[in-house]
């Protein structure tokens, strides 16, 4: 592998937010680019990342698509841009494949909210139950899991499941109780664990931001601590049924595209709002908390990206016996439903 003779490479500072020293310049857009086709490798980034880190990347989406992608990728290498279950995800799927996440320190506080200990014990305690699991979950999580799902298809996998079974749904409790509003299913148990970004956009700055702008249509990623308060304010009156829609990232994309809306409050991770302009640039975005960054998906920075990338680190290894019992939970996930465009 040839090592670039960029100037901007020498500048990479390992730091305590990540690799930092590089700023994304058409330079290192076009260094990017010629060392991913050098390395056969398809660059993948999700929602969340960083403009530059979307601008750059093969294809942008939601879990579910990118996990499809990962899956069905021609080239030898991936490089993931997202967090660390994702990349494990991509591995799962595809093991002769070689899968790089730019920062290995990527992680997610929702797949810390539950371990492979902690899901022994609750099945345990329901053992005829079926284990559903959010794909922001550990590799050795997935493996003692029946399906995984995405936010896009998680109603879709438990409506799949025989109504008589119990269901064990994890980690995150707001994607959970959504799941069990839509299908209407009583014997469901949800696991009471949450993303620290999604859980702190809460409903009294939605119903603030949703006062003030009647007209808006609002956004609302089933992760929110707010997605109740959106269908409390639907129900309430307080703003039409119609103008209130539970998406996934993915899904916010379409809903972008076909909304007649002229503005729409968005309630998720902030790196959306990049998608959601280059799809629909009439529309004036708004995030609902404009603080409600992911310190983990920003890991992934130019220069992490461009270190990835120059010595092909970090390589992402999941053990054969994890990656075997995980994989058919994975492979079930990719086949039920539809993620949304992303790119
Ligand atoms: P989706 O892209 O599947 O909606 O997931 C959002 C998320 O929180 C990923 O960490
Ligand atoms: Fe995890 Fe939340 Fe970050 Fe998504 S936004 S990666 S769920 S911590």
């Amino acid at each position: 592998m040839t090592t670039t003779e960029w100037a901007g490479a020498a500048a990479i500072v390992d730091g305590p937010g990540g690799y930092t020293g590089v700023e994304a310049t058409p330079e290192w857009a076009d260094e990017v680019r010629r060392l991913a086709r050098a390395r056969n490798a398809t660059v993948l980034a999700h929602n969340y990342q960083l403009p530059a880190i979307q601008d750059v990347a093969d294809h942008v989406g939601d879990s579910l698509a990118l996990s499809r992608i990962a899956a069905e990728a021609e080239e030898g290498t991936i490089i993931f841009c997202g967090v660390h279950f994702m990349a494990e995800t991509a591995k799962i799927l595809s093991p002769d494949k070689t899968v790089l996440i730019p920062d290995e320190r990527a992680g997610c506080s929702l797949a810390d909210s539950i371990d492979a200990d902690q899901l022994r014990e609750w099945k345990a305690e329901h053992p005829d139950a079926l284990v559903v699991s959010y794909v922001n979950t550990t590799a050795e999580v997935k493996g003692l899991t029946d399906i995984c799902c995405t936010s896009s298809n998680a109603v879709d996998v438990v409506a799949s499941i025989d109504p008589d079974r119990e269901v064990l749904f994890l980690p995150d409790q707001f994607l959970g109780a959504h799941v069990k509003r839509v299908t209407g299913r009583e014997n469901i148990h949800i696991w009471a664990g949450e993303c620290h970004v999604h859980a702190g956009i809460n409903g009294d700055e939605l119903t603030a931001k949703a006062k003030a702008h009647p007209d808006a249509d609002l956004f609302v990623h089933p992760e929110c601590g707010c997605a109740t308060s959106a269908l409390y304010l639907a129900g309430e009156g307080f703003v039409p049924d119609d103008k209130v829609k539970i998406l996934s990232t993915g899904g916010m994309i379409d809903a972008a595209r076909a909304t007649g809306a002229k503005q729409v409050l968005v309630a998720t991770e902030i790196g959306m709002l990049h998608q959601l302009r280059k799809a629909a640039p009439g529309i004036d975005f708004q995030a609902v908390n404009d603080r409600a960054s992911c310190p983990y998906m920003k890991m992934i920075t130019p220069a992490a990206l461009l270190r990835c990338l120059q010595e092909g680190k970090d390589e992402v290894h999941v053990a054969p016996d994890v990656a075997e019992r995980a994989r058919l939970s994975v492979q079930r996930m990719i086949s039920i439903g539809n993620p949304g465009s992303g790119e």
